[in-house]
């Protein structure tokens, strides 16, 4: 029997349903914010379950939290899987959770199927891959291969100035008997499941996607100061409006970015105006840039767009503008070897699938540089995501985790 023969779908699906009633939504979704009460609570559970089937338990200096089942070689570096237990404030029951409990499903197949691996296989559960909360995304995944500075994530504040440190430090205190996992400890390989967040699968009818790459991806913060005045006598010349400037440039940015292809994806999603009282001219904006293209020269181009026409709109209006780019990061390519693997292992389980690129980020594309790495798509419902009505099929959800659970073996086996 295969590693695939012991994973069942109603204990996965029993699972993914058990995780969704933390921090469930009256809409049927999730709010199960990075580092929020819920999260911990989410962790805790996973922790549970792998205590319950013997698995141990380990965290590292930015709560990324892996559950590991040895090897026969225990010295050997793990074959590790995983994805994110964090949500969007309107955020559905199966984005990065299915990916640590697809992973969990496949640990107790192995355990089930008494199949033994000289690698260890672990699950990882990424800390903070939405940045909803906590710019940057993915924020777990980049301090532990040290893309992004340890120091100035646990630094960052969110919208009420709780600092990620402080966060932190509630929530790892739910998981105590966690040992300590260095950042940057080798990975043999890496291969993630999740929902597709597009309409590709589901369109074509099919189950499987194997993913060939993710597009390219920089986040900004911009940051516009101006002069609070009163709305009645303040004269337009003598005003700086920090909103005028910020509408101005992302209306001039968002022109720039449309492109024949539709491929550029210019998202500003926060836009915070202070002080917000209506009859003051706002002195203050903070609002978010998310650009992503297939393509690094396209990004390039859109960045010194940002770069040149933030300050010069903010000139224009009296104002002065910051732009502070969180992370970039560059289209990543999954290794031939696991692309290929996962495209054969859903053709042994008469899967219909294809390779396609993803266009949503994963923590995959920070551990690809350091590990070779691939991922497993599902489709999801109508290809909907981040909103509350995400859905999918326990039948899909099950198949994408017997890929899973067929090319891990063979990857810890190798
Ligand atoms: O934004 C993303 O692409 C990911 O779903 N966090
Ligand atoms: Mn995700
Ligand atoms: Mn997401």
């Amino acid at each position: 029997m295969k590693p695939s023969d012991f994973v069942r779908q109603d204990r996965l699906w029993d699972r993914l349903m058990s995780m969704a009633q933390l921090g469930a939504t009256n809409k049927g979704g999730v709010n199960r914010q990075a580092l929020t009460e819920e999260d911990g609570r989410a962790r805790r559970l996973l922790a549970d379950w792998a205590q319950a089937r013997g698995f141990d338990v380990y965290q590292d200096a930015i709560g990324n939290l892996f559950v590991r089942r040895p090897g026969t070689d225990d010295n050997l570096p793990p074959v590790t899987t995983g994805s994110h237990l964090d949500t969007q404030p309107t955020g559905g029951r199966f984005d990065g959770v299915y990916g640590v409990l697809a992973g969990f499903e496949v640990l107790e197949a192995l355990e089930d199927g008494g199949i033994q691996t000289p690698h260890p296989v672990e699950v990882v559960a990424w800390t903070n891959e939405e940045g909803a909360r906590f710019a940057p995304t993915a924020m777990g995944s980049g301090v532990y291969v040290g893309k992004l500075p340890l120091q100035s994530a646990l630094e960052t504040v969110d919208v009420e100035g709780v600092t990620v440190a402080d966060a932190l430090s509630a929530v790892t205190a739910m998981t105590p008997e966690a040992e300590e996992r260095p950042l940057r400890s080798p990975v043999a390989a890496y291969i993630e499941a999740h929902i597709e967040q597009g309409p590709v699968l589901v369109t074509a009818g099919e189950t499987i996607g194997s993913v060939t790459s993710i597009q390219s991806q920089n986040c900004y913060q911009i940051e516009i100061y101006g002069e609070e005045a009163h709305a009645g006598t303040t004269p337009r010349v003598n005003r700086s409006d920090a909103v005028l400037a910020a509408v101005e440039a992302i209306a001039h940015l968002e022109e720039t970015a449309r492109d024949e292809a539709d491929a550029m994806r210019f998202t500003v999603g926060r836009f915070i105006a202070q002080p917000g009282s209506p009859n003051t001219v706002p002195s203050h904006v903070t609002f978010t840039i998310d650009l992503r293209h297939p393509e690094n020269a396209e990004i390039d181009r859109m960045a010194r767009e940002i770069e040149t026409v933030i300050p010069a709109c903010a000139e224009r209006r009296r104002c002065r503008a910051e732009v502070i780019c969180t992370s970039a990061v560059p289209v990543t390519p999954f290794a031939e070897n696991i692309v290929d693997m996962v495209d054969r292992a859903r053709l042994d389980l008469g899967l219909p699938g294809r390779k396609m690129p993803s266009g949503a980020g994963h923590d995959a594309m920070y551990i690809a540089p350091m590990a070779p790495s691939g991922m497993i798509f599902v489709p999801c419902v109508a290809g909907i995501s981040h909103n509350e009505a995400e859905d999918a099929l326990p039948e899909d959800l099950a198949a994408g985790a017997r890929v899973l659970a067929d090319c891990l073996a063979e990857l810890a086996t190798g």
